[in-house]
Formats: C-alpha cells, structure tokens, sequence
C-alpha cells in the first residue's frame, strides 16, 4: 500500500511542479550576450541604483564585476558602491532580513545566483511585467509572480503599468491575422492586457526593455562569472586535442609499419 502511495506521488509530482510555475502569462524571450561588456556594464549600473536597497548579491565581489566588466575601481566605487564598502568586499546590504520580512511580507532573497534558479526569460518577463494592483499593501503586483512582495520599483523608468484595454492583433491557429487587401494586422479590442500610461516614465518601451535586457545579462554574467573563461578553455582543449592527434597518429605509423 505504502509503496503504491509512494508511486502515486512520484507521478504527479511534474502535475504538481507545473502548478506551482503556473503562471498564465507566457514568457517572453531575451538574448543575452555575455560578451557585450556595455550591455552588462549598464546592467550593474540599474542593479546598484535600484536593486541593492533590497537585495545582495553577497556572492560576488565588487572586485570581480570592476575587472570582468572593464570597469575602473574608482569608477566603480564612485559609482556604484553606495556604502562604505571596500573593493575587495562582498556585494552585501545593510537591510536586515527580518525587517525585510516586516516590510514587505517576504525577505528580498540574494540575486547573485537567481539567473539560474529562475532563467534569464523568467527574470526579463517578471522585471517588465509589474503592474497597478490597488489590492495590494504596496499598490503593486506581477502577473509571473502573482501577489509579490516586491514593490514596483522600476515604475519611474517604465511608467504607470495596469491592466487595461487595448487593440491586440488576432490570431487564428497560432497565425497573426491580416487584412488580405491591405496587408494591415486585424485587431481587436482585448481587457486583460498590459498598458502603459503615456508620459509617466522616462523611458520608450523600447528603451525600457533594452534597460532589462542589460540587466537581466548583468545577472546572468553574475550566475555564472566564470562562463567565459570556461567556453575559452574549452576551445584551448579541444585545440590542443587536435593538434596531439597529429603526433598520436604519427606515432601509431611509427609503431606499426615492421608489422605486418
Ligand atoms: C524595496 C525593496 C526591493 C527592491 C528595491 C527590489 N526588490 Fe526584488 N524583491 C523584493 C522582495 C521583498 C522580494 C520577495 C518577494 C516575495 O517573495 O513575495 C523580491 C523578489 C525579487 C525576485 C524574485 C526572486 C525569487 O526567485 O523568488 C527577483 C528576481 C527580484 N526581486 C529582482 C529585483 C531586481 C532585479 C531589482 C532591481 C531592479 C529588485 N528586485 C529591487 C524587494 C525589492
């Protein structure tokens, strides 16, 4: 009996993950290029100014991004150091996580490794997809990470985001719809969509998402700092195989020519 409930729960467990992932709303794809020094530059810049009051990312050294990033120290620790931290230190915060918990509901958890727990599309979606939410303690809510306890800090860059109205395109068995006469997208009227107030952020929608582009590569890069260096190697290696099979098959020659 014991092993066929032990079965039981062995089979649903996907059922189980699945809901609780089960945001409805679809992820939206980012490329990331962990070579593009600019992108990720820019993407620790909005970490330090709008991520560090809350969350650390006490893996990682102020040190290690300066250099990974071509970032001069003084630059770095004139810029984004807003403690009195030294260049050797750790990415930590003064917030205490039981006042955190106090707060906001929830302790802000440490960032340095969430690109791998959550995936660069999760983070790029969530970070885009905060909206009005009277409902909520702090007016805020997101459609990947239903009833968060993180306000919507970003709202000055992006602008006033709600749930409203808006002309969507239609779409018929996975198609987009067109006018066949004019070539123009059919729409229609949807209430459940994502609108940005006009006017109320500093930044285009397009300037926005390239904001969170940047930031979501700067975490990725945090994830997994020695990427890079790894996939060098791995050419090195797989280099240095190559060139050895030469004298390997060189030698084989050698041994076996008198055999016959
Ligand atoms: C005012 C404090 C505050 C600031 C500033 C803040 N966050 Fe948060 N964040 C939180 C809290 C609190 C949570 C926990 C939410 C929960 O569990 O309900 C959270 C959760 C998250 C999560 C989800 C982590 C997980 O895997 O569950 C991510 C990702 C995140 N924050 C990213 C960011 C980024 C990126 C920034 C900067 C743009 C930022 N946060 C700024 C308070 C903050």
């Amino acid at each position: 009996m014991k092993k066929h409930f032990a079965a039981l729960i062995i089979a649903l467990l996907p059922g189980l993950a699945f809901a609780a992932g089960g945001a409805e709303h679809p992820l939206d794809k980012v490329d990331i290029d962990l070579t593009d020094k600019a992108a990720m530059q820019d993407g620790a810049r909005t970490f330090a100014n709008y991520c560090m009051g809350c969350h650390s990312a006490k893996f990682q050294r102020y040190e290690r991004v300066a250099d990974d990033l071509g970032i001069p120290h003084d630059v770095m620790l004139n810029n984004l150091v807003f403690n009195d931290a030294k260049i050797g230190d750790h990415m930590k915060i003064g917030m205490q996580p039981s006042d955190a918990k106090a707060w906001f509901g929830a302790a802000p958890p440490d960032l340095t490794l969430v690109a791998r727990v959550r995936g660069n599309d999760w983070l790029y979606t969530y970070l885009r997809t905060f909206y009005e939410d009277t409902a909520r303690p702090l007016g805020a809510n997101n459609l990947m990470f239903p009833n968060v306890g993180m306000p919507n800090v970003l709202v000055g860059l992006q602008g006033r985001q709600y749930i409203g109205c808006k002309q969507v395109q239609v779409v018929e068995d996975g198609k987009k719809l067109f006018d066949p006469l004019t070539g123009t997208p059919i729409t229609h009227e949807a209430c459940d969509q994502l609108v940005v107030e006009p006017k109320t952020g500093q930044l285009s929608a397009e300037e926005f998402d390239e904001k969170i582009q940047n930031l979501v590569t700067f975490l990725a890069y945090s994830a997994n700092p020695v990427k890079l260096k790894s996939q060098r190697i791995g050419t090195y290696v797989l280099l240095y195989l190559a060139f050895f099979f030469v004298f390997a098959y060189l030698l084989k020659r050698e041994y076996w020519k008198d055999i016959h």
